[in-house]
Formats: C-alpha cells, structure tokens, sequence
C-alpha cells in the first residue's frame, strides 16, 4: 500500500503530479473556468469587494501563496488568516466578503469555527477541502475539492501543492467574473497550471541528490529558510517540514527582514536554504536574494540554494545547489516546494524518526 516506498509521506510526494492533474481536471470548459458545488453565481462572484482566506498549518501556508497570484488577476484585496486569530479578531466581514476557507481533513475544528463566525456576519464562504462530506464544506455555501486522494502521513505534501492549484482557480473565476482578465487570458493561465504536473515530475526525477544532502544535515542544530515573493511562503512551509518531522528547530523568513534581527543568527556552517526565485522573472527580486545569499555566505552559512535551472548568476553563492525547472513566477511554489519536502523527510529518516507519525501530532485537529 506504500507502493514500494518506506514511507506513506515519499509515496504522497511522489504523487504530486497526479494529485494536480486531478485537481484541475474538469474546470476549464467551453472557454471558462468551472468550480464544483457552485452554489455562488457569477454574480455573487462579481460582488465580491475582499477575500480573505482562513486556514491552519500547511494550508495556511497555501493561502500565503494564493495571496499573490489572487490579487494579481483579481485586483481585490486579499488578507491571509490563521484560522485561530481571525475569529477572535472581530475580523470586518459583510455579505461582499468571500472567505476561503482551506483545509486537508475539512474537520479541523479552528477552521469550522471560522468558517461558522464568518457565515453569521453574512460573508460568504467557500470552502477548499480534501475530503469529501467533511464538515467545513458541509457548512460552507460553495466547496471546490482538492483530487489528491487519501494522505496519510500527518506532513501535509500533495494536498499543499492541490490546495494552490485549487485557490488558483478560484482566484481564476473571480478574475473571469470581474472582467480583470479576458477570456483567452483566463485560458493561458490554466493552460500554464496544466503543465506544472510534468514540471514536479522532473523535479522528482531529481531528487536523490536531495536525499543525500538531507543525510548530510541530519546532525544540524537548527535550519533556517529564505524566500522573498511566492518564495517566502515556501520557506515557511519548508520550516513548518522540517521542525514536525526532524524536530529540529527551523525557520523561515522573508529575505527582506533579514537585516532586520534574524542575520544575527548566522554563524559559521549555519545551513541556510534559500528559494532563489527566476532571473527571468523580476530581476530586481532576484537580485536582491542574490545579496542577502552573499551576505549569510559572508558570516559562514552553509548556503543550500533552490533555484531555476541554468541560472549560473547563483552559482558563486550556492554552497549546495538544487535545480528546479523554469517555471512562470507564480507557480514557482509548486517545483520549489518539492525538495524542501523531501529534505525534510530524508533528515528525519537520518535521525531515526517515524517521518508517517511524528511524535505528538494527529492527522487531524479537532480541537481548537
Ligand atoms: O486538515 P487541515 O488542512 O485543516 O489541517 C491543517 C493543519 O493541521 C495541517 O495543514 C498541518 O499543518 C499539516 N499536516 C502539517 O504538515
């Protein structure tokens, strides 16, 4: 049942592609995005004046990189919420407010209650979920479900990268509703997602390079995390990876506030991951990662560099480096995220660890 692997968690990260596919197929027809239980109109949809979505752990971090994409097509205001803090917050919600709310199990009991607080001050909600029949779709007014099968292993792997693809199209269908993207655009950007499940595929074809380097790390003290853009997410969830299933002590940043307090953790062989985003991207993004790496390299960090395929500009700084297909910028999360799943699951198992079950964690959370 592990299809060969030692771990549930490896077999779900190999499964990544299909879990995509399976994710988008049937939601683009007749030249326009389709949800599944769409009990919202377009008009509803065309109403809409702030998204907020609300989540926890892993699929808190897949909202962090839906942010970007969603109010880049959609020009609304998009605010990101642990689903803990936003409903002890008195968060501002009206009948216009669509709330996406996001979870694996669809059981988690923070994210029902947001879900719950949201519907009574009259917001609308959709809920992204992996299971059918869960109780957050239950209760939601519309559901648009993540095809990544069963997962077992308790580390979120193929229903994070399922759960950006299922955000992206609701991110999509508010696009097309409101008019900010025409119809062949709407068109392209779905195309482009169709082709992320090869673009894991030859991420995955790579990685046991990453595994080595995962052994090599396994007596590491702590890990830090870099990204900037879509980037920083990824090294949040990267983090979030590592401390569940290595119990290590790991942490991610925005690259940006480096100088801000966290540079004066560098010390000397300090593994610090950085997830490069594209030279052919915003090359003012890449340029700046490039001298925030050079900096941590400068104090002694062991710098482990994500980056896009033939970018030799990041060579010089890279003490490791891993490659990751070219990609358009807001999609990068679904190839970098990969290895820094991977690196995770391969410490763990180098220290000894039950990557399946780790200790003092449940699949689902059903209590707040
Ligand atoms: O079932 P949910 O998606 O609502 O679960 C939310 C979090 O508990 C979950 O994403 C958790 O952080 C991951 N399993 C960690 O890998």
């Amino acid at each position: 049942e592990k299809g060969g692997h030692e771990y549930f968690m490896l077999k779900e990260i190999e499964e990544q592609p299909t879990a995509l596919a399976d994710t988008l197929r049937g939601h683009f027809v007749d030249g326009r995005i389709i949800l599944d239980e769409q009990r919202l109109s377009d008009q509803d949809l065309r109403d809409v004046d702030k998204v907020f979505v609300v989540a926890c752990g892993t699929a808190y971090h897949s909202g962090l990189v839906a942010k970007y994409a969603i109010e880049h097509w959609t020009r609304l205001p998009v605010e990101v919420e642990l689903a803990s803090e936003f409903r002890y917050r008195d968060p501002v919600l009206d009948r216009d407010t669509l709330v996406v709310a996001v979870s694996q199990s669809g059981e988690t009991a923070d994210t029902l209650e947001a879900v719950r607080h949201a519907r009574e001050q009259k917001a609308r909600v959709l809920a992204v979920c992996n299971t059918n029949g869960a109780q957050i779709p239950r209760e939601s007014d519309a559901v648009l479900y993540t095809h990544a099968g069963p997962e077992v292993g308790v580390a979120s792997t193929k229903t994070f990268l399922a759960q950006i693809a299922a955000i992206y199209l609701v991110g999509l269908a508010l696009a097309q509703a409101r008019g900010t993207k025409y119809p062949d655009e709407v068109g392209r950007e779905f195309e482009e997602l169709c082709a992320m499940p090869d673009a894991v595929a030859r991420v995955l074809s790579t990685v046991d390079r990453v595994r080595e380097l995962g052994r090599s790390l396994a007596d590491a003290k702590a890990v830090l995390f870099l990204g900037r853009h879509v980037g920083y997410p990824v090294a949040l969830e990267g983090a979030l990876k590592l401390k569940e299933l290595a119990y290590m002590h790991a942490e991610g940043f925005a690259a940006g506030e480096l100088k801000h307090g966290p540079i004066a953790l560098i010390e000397e062989s300090l593994p610090v991951v950085v997830v490069m985003p594209s030279p052919k991207g915003r090359a003012v993004l890449h340029a700046k990662l490039l001298s925030n790496i050079s900096e941590i390299q400068a104090r002694g960090a062991r710098t482990i560099v994500i980056a896009e395929e033939g970018d030799e500009t990041v060579r010089p700084f890279a003490d490791e480096l891993v490659e990751v297909p070219a990609v358009p910028t807001l999609l990068q999360p679904l190839v970098s995220t990969v290895p820094l799943q991977v690196l995770a699951a391969e410490i763990a198992r180098a220290r000894g660890y039950d990557v399946d079950k780790p200790r003092n964690l449940a699949k689902s959370v059903t209590v707040e």
